[in-house]
C-alpha cells in the first residue's frame, strides 16, 4: 500500500501514522521527522530546513523532494509506505506522481484527516515530543506518557517543539490552507481521497481510518 496522509498541523497525522504503519506493515515516512533528525544532527540540510520551519513556512521543494525520494528509495519502502507531511503543495504532488509513474507505481489512497481549528490549537498547545526521536508524540492531557516528561517508547526527554509557539502555529495553519489544501482537490481528481473525522480517541480514529482505507492487495 502507498498512502498519503494529509491534514492540518496538529490533526494527529504523526500519531495515526505510527499505528497505521504498524497495522499495514509499511514504513512511516514523515518529512517533518526527517527534517528534525537533520536539525538535531546539525547537518547542512538541517540548518537550511530550520530557518523555514521555525518561521512556519515550507522548506523549499528543491530540498524537500530529493530528501523524500531518497527515503522512498530505501529498501524497506519497496513494498509500500505511509507518507506523512509530504506532498505539501501541488509541485510536490506532481513530483511524487512523476517519481511513482517512473517506477510503474501509483498511490492507493490519500487519507484526509478532518479536524476543526479550535481542536487543532488545543492539540498543538499540549503536544510534547521526544528529543531522541520526534515521531514519539504525546500530549499533556490527551495522550499522557506513563512518567511525566519521559518518552514511553525510548525513555528520551519530552519537550515542546520550537514551531509550536502560538504565532508560528498561526502561520503554519495559513500555509496549510493556501499551499497544502489544494492537493486534496488534485487527488480528488484522481479518485484517491478518503476523508475521515479525526475527532475522538486515538484508537477510534485509527479504527475509522482502517475501515475507510481500500482493502490490501
Ligand atoms: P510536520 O512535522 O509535518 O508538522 P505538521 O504537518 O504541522 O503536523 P504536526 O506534526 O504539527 O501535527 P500532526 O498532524 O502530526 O499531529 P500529531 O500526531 O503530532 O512539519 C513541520 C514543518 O516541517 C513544516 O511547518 C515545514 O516547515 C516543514 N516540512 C515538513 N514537511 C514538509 C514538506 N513536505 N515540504 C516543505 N516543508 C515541510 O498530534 C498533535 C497532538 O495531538 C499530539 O500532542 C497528540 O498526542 C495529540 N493527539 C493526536 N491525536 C489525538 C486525538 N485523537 N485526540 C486528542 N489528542 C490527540
Ligand atoms: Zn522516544
Amino acid at each position: 500500500m502507498r498512502i498519503v496522509l494529509v491534514g492540518p498541523p496538529g490533526a494527529g497525522k504523526g500519531t495515526q501514522a505510527a499505528y497505521l504503519a504498524k497495522n499495514l506493515a509499511i514504513p512511516h515516512i514523515s518529512t517533518g521527522d526527517l527534517f528534525r533528525a537533520n536539525i538535531s544532527q546539525g547537518t547542512p540540510l538541517g540548518l537550511k530546513a530550520k530557518e523555514y520551519m521555525s518561521a512556519g513556512q515550507l522548506v523549499p521543494d528543491s530540498v524537500t523532494i530529493g530528501m523524500a525520494e531518497d527515503r522512498m528509495d530505501q529498501e524497506d519502502a519497496a513494498g509500500g509506505f505511509l507518507l506523512d507531511g509530504f506532498p505539501r503543495n501541488i509541485g510536490q504532488a506532481e513530483a511524487l506522481d512523476a517519481y511513482l509513474s517512473g517506477k510503474g507505481l501509483r498511490l492507493d489512497a490519500v487519507l484526509d484527516l478532518e479536524v476543526p481549528e479550535d481542536e487543532v490549537v488545543k492539540r498543538i498547545a499540549g503536544r510534547r515530543i521526544c528529543r531522541a526521536d520526534s515521531s514519539h508524540v504525546f500530549h499533556v492531557i490527551y495522550n499522557q506518557p506513563r512518567t511525566e516528561g519521559v518518552c514511553d517508547v525510548c525513555g528520551g526527554e519530552l519537550y515542546q517543539r520550537d514551531d509550536d509557539r502560538e504565532d508560528t502555529v498561526r502561520k503554519r495553519l495559513e500555509v496549510y490552507h493556501s499551499e497544502t489544501e489544494p492537493i486534496i482537490d488534485y487527488y480528488k481528481a484522481q479518485g484517491l481521497v478518503v476523508t475521515i473525522s479525526a475527532l475522538g480517541k486515538v484508537a477510534e480514529v485509527t479504527q475509522r481510518a482502517m475501515e475507510a482505507l481500500p482493502s490490501r492487495d
